[in-house]
């Protein structure tokens, strides 16, 4: 696929719904008491991954339509033994690892060749230290899973920050036989802890840490999930680099632990608003306006990464357009994505213009304010690097054709569709 120059991107859009809430609402109302319709589904290839497995482990679950599914709960442990391919799935994977912790029977939990090569000891660990057996190999998938009907509670500071992590332990937690407490230094985002309270979870939070008490029982009311913020990021950041651009995005999520990229555009000399923000079913709501400015250079660092994980590929792309050096490290995180985003990107960008070095745990960019020339970027399998080639073609001055672009369609089918209807040449 090849991606033109674009001299514009004008419009009001809506992206589908959020694939770290869909994945969610989909296993906390497998773990429920009876039926959760989901609204705004954000139906892609890691998602149906999600609907697939908990039906190979007994749930039943409807599709309605493409955005809108019923998940038929078992109870809190009325999962039945079984396998589930995970296929690209991390968020799936280690959710659903700590969903059978507590379970009756043997799991066997596979994945992809990019899947497998991703690290599981960081769940393995505290789900055995809770009284579940777990597998791994070699520290990653093929995982089985020996659950276990006595849970201990416990208390466990993970050494990445990870939302996945936490999320496995807290879902491990719902079936322990006392309270479990996460500590994280570094907030990550918070879309268990909602949906768990919503669900009629005891929760406590603090700033650096959740405890949940056991459950007796989940019972979650229909779920709106609202747009997929990391799928906006693309279009956001073409917006914020193309001059002439004016996108706005309606229903969007706007969890803070999430938009942190909206910061960091604001600070780079990008114009955002935001405005119309309310709350749908506990999570931070809005529509999201972004005009281009005069781009200079930034600085992230550790304390902001979890906010904009998924965005930083993007924030290299801006950096590479920004007038002076950024700099961002303690992202070493992004070496053990669906590939090493931080060599993905530098081998994608480099050949196309943009001054960048990988460091251990982030890059150096020195930009300029001027197009890049374009060329070609090799997606490497990986959904936001795909996404990435697509902006940087859009702001580039010959265009970049993406190798293995149809990835993309792992978090975000139909994006190339949407960006063209978006986009003035
Ligand atoms: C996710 C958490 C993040 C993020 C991933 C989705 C989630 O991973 O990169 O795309 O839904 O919890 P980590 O929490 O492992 O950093």
């Amino acid at each position: 696929m090849r991606v033109e120059p674009a001299v514009a991107l004008v419009g009001h859009i809506v992206v589908p719904g959020d694939k770290s809430i869909s994945h969610r609402a989909v296993l906390i109302g497998a773990l429920g008491e009876g039926e959760v319709r989901v609204h705004g589904f954000g139906r892609a290839g890691d998602t149906q991954s999600t609907v697939d497995g908990v039906r190979a482990l007994g749930v039943e679950v409807e599709d309605v339509a493409d955005d809108e599914l019923v998940v038929h709960g078992v109870g809190l442990r009325g999962l039945h033994a079984g396998s589930v391919d995970c296929g690209n799935s991390g968020t799936l994977m280690r959710l659903l690892a700590g969903a059978v912790a507590g379970q009756n029977g043997e799991f066997a939990l596979t994945g992809d060749e990019s899947l497998s090569a991703r690290p599981m000891e960081r769940i393995a660990a505290p789900l055995r230290q809770m009284g579940a057996t777990v597998e791994t190999t070699d520290g990653h998938a093929p995982l089985v899973i020996r659950g276990s009907g006595a849970l201990r509670g416990v208390e466990f500071e993970p050494e990445a920050a990870s939302a996945q992590v936490k999320s496995a332990i807290l879902l491990a937690g719902l079936n322990a036989g006392g309270p479990t407490t996460v500590v994280e230094r570094i907030p990550t985002r918070d879309h268990t802890e909602l949906m768990l309270e919503a669900a009629g979870a005891r929760i406590r939070r603090s700033t650096s840490s959740v405890t949940l008490e056991p459950a007796a029982a989940l019972r979650l009311d229909a779920v709106v999930v609202p747009g997929d913020f990391s799928s906006a990021a693309p279009l956001l950041v073409a917006a914020a680099l193309v001059p002439g651009s004016d996108l706005t995005f309606h229903d969007l999520g706007v969890n803070p632990r999430r938009t942190g990229l909206l910061a960091v555009l604001e600070r780079m000399g990008a114009r955002v608003s935001v405005f119309d923000r309310r709350r749908v079913g506990g999570e931070p709501v809005a529509s999201v306006q972004v005009q281009p400015g005069e781009l200079v250079a930034t600085e992230i660092g550790a304390a902001e990464v979890p906010a904009l994980v998924d965005e930083l590929p993007l924030v290299a792309l801006l950096a590479s357009h920004a007038r002076g050096e950024t700099r961002v490290s303690g992202a070493r995180e992004l070496r053990v994505k669906e590939t090493d985003r931080i060599e993905a990107v530098t081998d994608g960008l480099r050949p196309l213009g943009a001054r960048i070095h990988s460091l251990d745990d982030g890059w150096t960019v020195t930009g300029v304010p001027a197009r890049l020339r374009g060329g070609r970027i090799d997606a490497r399998g990986d959904h936001r690097i795909a996404m990435l080639g697509a902006v940087a073609g859009l702001a580039s001055r010959e265009g970049v054709a993406i190798e293995g672009a149809d990835t993309a369609a792992i978090s975000f089918p139909g994006f190339y569709e949407l960006l063209e209807s978006v986009t003035r040449r």
